[in-house]
């Protein structure tokens, strides 16, 4: 196949109203919004009932929203109950996926597919995956869960849930912060899969059991969690260039740096170079300036050794950030869930319902058959004793 459309570079898939980026000049904007307006003037709620509805809300629309938000909080008790039974080395993210798809179990209307009722599951999903993933981080530490606040914004309910105590505003904004840059980025991985999943007409849920399964690896959202890994293993800030280094010539790549799309700075990356930066020198750790030490030397390694430019991306300094906020390493990745799921589920409800056409269809790329042993067609069967034996399958 054509090597510029591997992993479906270059292809348009379909048309969106959603999420534009300028790879090439570092622009994110959001339904016709730039992200540093909304960092700088909206919320993590007003973004998502942006991403959502289309449009910012007017008058009292943003206060009904946000309650609806509130009122949603709770999980089912049984799914709490269940949660207890798992193993507590379970991965987060695992128990996210499989925890979002149980939740179709106690929505009453799963099989109204109309546009409005998938509205409702997203409210729901938005408001109680960062639910989930505060019970699970408190469960598998043996901790009472804490049930959610009816007051406090989301950002703020849900560091009061991971750790008992209320955030101080700062912290709440911060984070506040980090959702709006987390929420939406167009057709990555996660959001395609969603994408591919409901043009089958799967349920919500389904759709984000797989975007939640695409989001773990590291080449996407888990790849805040190496960061943080690789930031741990160099420790000391004068260790940041031979750690690059020698990460580099030994043919690794460096977590954080890189992007399918941008061919400059990721907008988000300077925003929350900018937060880890404050927050790094109020708690006086090391973790801001090591981040800082493996951008430069990953940028000039590769541009001597490979003439390549690279950049860094959205996880490169928010893997310093959320350890600054003392949020364990491996919720990294359920944080980027709990903000991108407003991207997410725009984009199921633009699948299922867009208005003009072309209108999207059951997904179906093809493949170029290129056959293994025998090329490409035309193997005679030969009955198992008569075979030779040609390759040892690994024991
Ligand atoms: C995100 C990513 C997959 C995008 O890659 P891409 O632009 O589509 O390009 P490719 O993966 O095809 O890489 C192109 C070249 O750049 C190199 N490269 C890209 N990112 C690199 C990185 N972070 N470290 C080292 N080398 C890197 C690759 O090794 C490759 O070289 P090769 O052609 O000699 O194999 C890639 O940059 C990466 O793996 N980054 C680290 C993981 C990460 O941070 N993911 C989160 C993304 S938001």
């Amino acid at each position: 196949m054509d090597a510029r459309n591997i992993g479906l570079r270059n292809i348009e898939v379909a048309d969106t109203k959603i999420c534009s980026i300028d790879g090439n000049n570092g622009k994110l904007i959001y339904r016709g919004y730039d992200i540093l307006d909304l960092v700088n003037h909206s919320t993590f709620e007003e973004t998502s009932y942006l991403l959502l509805l289309g449009e910012l809300p007017r008058n009292g629309q943003l206060s009904d929203f946000s309650r609806r938000l509130r009122e949603a909080r709770a999980l089912p008790p049984e799914l709490l109950a269940r949660m207890k039974n798992r193993r507590h080395t379970a991965r987060p993210m695992d128990v996210l996926q499989s925890s979002v798809c149980e939740l179709a179990d106690y929505d009453t209307d799963l099989d109204d597919d109309t546009k409005e009722a998938n509205i409702n599951r997203a409210i729901n999903l938005i408001s109680k995956i960062p639910t989930i993933v505060a019970a699970w981080e408190r469960t598998r530490n043996n901790k009472e869960t804490i049930s959610p606040t009816s007051e406090g914004d989301h950002a703020s309910n849900f560091l009061y849930m991971l750790s008992g105590t209320k955030p101080t505003l700062k912290e709440a904004k911060i984070f506040d912060i980090c959702l709006i840059l987390h929420a939406e980025h167009s057709f990555n991985a996660s959001t395609f899969a969603a994408r591919e999943i409901a043009s089958t007409r799967a349920h919500m849920y389904s759709c984000i059991g797989g975007a939640i399964g695409a989001l773990s690896g590291e080449l996407h959202g888990g790849a805040n969690v190496q960061v943080m890994k690789m930031l741990l293993e160099i420790n000391d800030p004068p260790n940041a260039e031979r750690w690059v280094k020698n990460r580099l010539d030994t043919g690794g790549r460096i977590m954080g740096m890189g992007h399918a799309v941008y061919k400059t700075t990721d907008p988000r990356s300077e925003v929350l170079s900018r937060l880890s930066k404050i927050l790094s020198r109020e708690k006086k750790t090391q973790w801001f300036e090591i981040t800082e030490r493996v951008e430069r030397a990953t940028q000039q390694y590769m541009m001597k050794e490979r003439k390549q430019a690279i950049y860094p991306n959205v996880d490169l300094y928010s893997a310093a950030l959320y350890h600054d906020m003392d949020i364990p390493i491996d919720l990294n990745t359920p944080i980027f869930a709990i903000s991108r799921i407003a991207g997410w589920s725009s984009h199921i409800i633009e699948e299922k319902f867009a208005e003009a056409a072309p209108k999207p269809a059951l997904y179906r790329p093809k493949a170029l058959y290129v056959g293994r042993y025998c090329g490409p067609m035309g193997c005679e069967y030969t009955p198992l004793a008569d075979r030779e034996l040609v390759e040892k399958i690994p024991q």
